[in-house]
């Protein structure tokens, strides 16, 4: 019998009872007597299974016997109106194959229950679970989301290298390309490596931003963002850093770092609508097994505006509690980088709403923000959130050559390499700002998820490749 094979997410909506169904998927659970038996069956499309009703004088013995989690069938049979609860339809099974057997006794994702450590572990297996389901389905309606977004206020999307020879956050966390020989190293006099041998005739990186890059092409088509992958050597073994994350960079000409904000704002309420839009489902699931306050927190961000924060302000706040005996970890004093215990506290405990905090200290922001009139901050902004801290990092740029050559040689960035950066400044300058969304972080936020290695399907971190 030859019918085309119905999705699980489609065949659950139909309603015409009595039709031939082809349904295909892994199993997931098998319960019954001898009589008939009752197979749950999920084939990804939704969070949903369907139910398979067997009747055993229809299905011989023997395929029976194979139907255990796991297994990958496929079931030809009626479509019923289902009198069970948790669910409107079922499948009288007429006949089944079997595509992939799953031995009961080596299949690794037996029991319900597993801890995220141990499903990290098998992380090829875990989309298979109701969790990894819903959260991956999550991250692609997410990143349609942003495509969505900057499509329709006229962005475009832009491309950005992978590989590149600038250090654009200057945190010295670049990871090195090369073919050269490991083991016999070409050395010049003073000891340096020589590089002109190399692949690319110099010293070259995986990107830890494309914003640089991003900045010429929001200096010629106005309006851009991108949205690729972007790697950091940060030995940072925290729930809220990979060594391999993916970023989305907007870069607007003619924007200041109130627009800046505004577009931020507007971009994250946008992506946390669509998901509560678009995957009730999934996120309904993650608020009762994951994360019980998981929809409230999704329905808090988009009430009321973000409060707009000076970092001295924020500082003083911070002192003020240290003050009144909230005790933080890391010390608070003007300069100091922010942790996200301190971020979260901002946004947790003294506002209850997301903050965009503002005019950092130019010491611990990065070469290309605008200086401020006062000669110590710059004009950064950072969105913090609950539950992450930094979800979002960006700020208006040093529109001025000046200015920004003698930071960059403050720095000691080596000026040669960054020419075509600053002919920006040199021919055409224009006011402009721009901010990176971390797309992990923003997923944590949406899923609930409390490790970032959760919410990607196969993380790198410090001493993890795998997969
Ligand atoms: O604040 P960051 O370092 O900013 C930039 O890279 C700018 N060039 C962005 C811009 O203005 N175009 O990183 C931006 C965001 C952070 O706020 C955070 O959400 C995320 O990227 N992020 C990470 N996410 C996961 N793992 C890491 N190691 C991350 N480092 C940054
Ligand atoms: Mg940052």
């Amino acid at each position: 019998m030859d019918i085309r094979r119905t999705k699980i997410a489609d065949a659950i909506k139909m309603t015409d009872f009595g039709k031939q169904v082809n349904i295909k998927g892994w199993v997931r659970t098998k319960r019954g007597n001898k009589n008939v038996s009752f197979v749950a069956l999920n084939d990804g499309s939704t969070i949903n299974n369907i139910q398979i009703v067997i009747d055993a004088d229809k299905i011989s013995e023997s395929v029976l016997k194979d139907i255990t989690t796991g297994a990958c069938i496929s079931v030809v049979g009626t479509l019923t109106e289902s009198l069970g609860k948790g669910q409107t339809v079922e499948v009288q099974a007429e006949s089944i194959e079997i595509y992939g057997l799953a031995d009961p006794n080596t299949y690794p994702l037996q029991k319900k229950g597993h801890s995220m450590e141990f499903l990290r572990e098998i992380a090829h297996l875990r989309p298979r679970t109701n969790t990894f389901g819903a959260v991956f389905r999550i991250r692609h309606n997410m990143a349609i989301a942003i495509h969505k977004f900057f499509h329709d206020r006229g962005f475009f999307y832009f491309h950005t290298p992978i590989i590149t020879a600038s250090d654009c956050e200057g945190a010295g966390q670049m990871f090195q390309v090369t073919t050269m020989n490991l083991y016999d190293l070409k050395k010049d006099e003073n000891g340096s490596i020589k590089y002109d041998s190399d692949f690319f005739g110099k010293q070259a990186s995986l990107t830890v931003s494309g914003q640089l890059e991003g900045e010429l092409a929001a200096t010629a088509l106005g309006a851009i963002y991108t949205f690729g992958p972007t790697f950091r050597a940060e030995n940072s073994n925290t729930p809220r850093h990979l060594a391999e994350f993916w970023m989305i960079e907007p870069e607007v000409a003619f924007n200041d770092i109130n627009d800046n904000m505004d577009l931020a704002e507007e971009f994250i309420k946008y992506c946390v609508q669509w998901a509560l839009d678009n995957c009730a489902d999934d996120i309904k699931f993650l608020n009762d097994m994951i994360d019980k306050s998981l929809i409230e927190r999704l329905k808090s961000v988009l009430e009321g505006s973000f409060v707009r924060l000076p970092y001295t302000d924020g500082i003083k706040i911070l002192e003020d509690a240290v003050a009144k005996g909230h005790k933080f970890e890391f010390p608070v004093y003007w300069g100091c980088d922010l942790a996200s215990e301190h971020e979260r506290f901002l946004v947790e405990e003294h506002f209850k709403r997301p903050v965009i905090l503002t005019d950092y200290p130019k010491e611990i922001k990065a070469f290309y923000m605008k200086q401020n009139e006062d000669g110590k901050t710059v004009r950064a902004m950072d969105v913090l959130f609950p539950a992450i801290g930094e979800i979002i990092g960006g700020s208006e740029r040093e529109a001025d050559y000046d200015k920004l050559s003698k930071r960059i040689e403050e720095l000691n960035i080596p000026m040669k390499d960054m020419w075509w950066y600053l002919d920006t400044r040199r021919f055409g300058s224009c006011p402009h700002s721009g901010f990176g969304l971390g797309f992990e972080r923003l997923l944590l936020f949406v899923t609930g998820m409390s490790n970032i290695r959760d919410v990607i399907p196969f993380p790198r971190t410090p001493k993890s490749a795998d997969f």
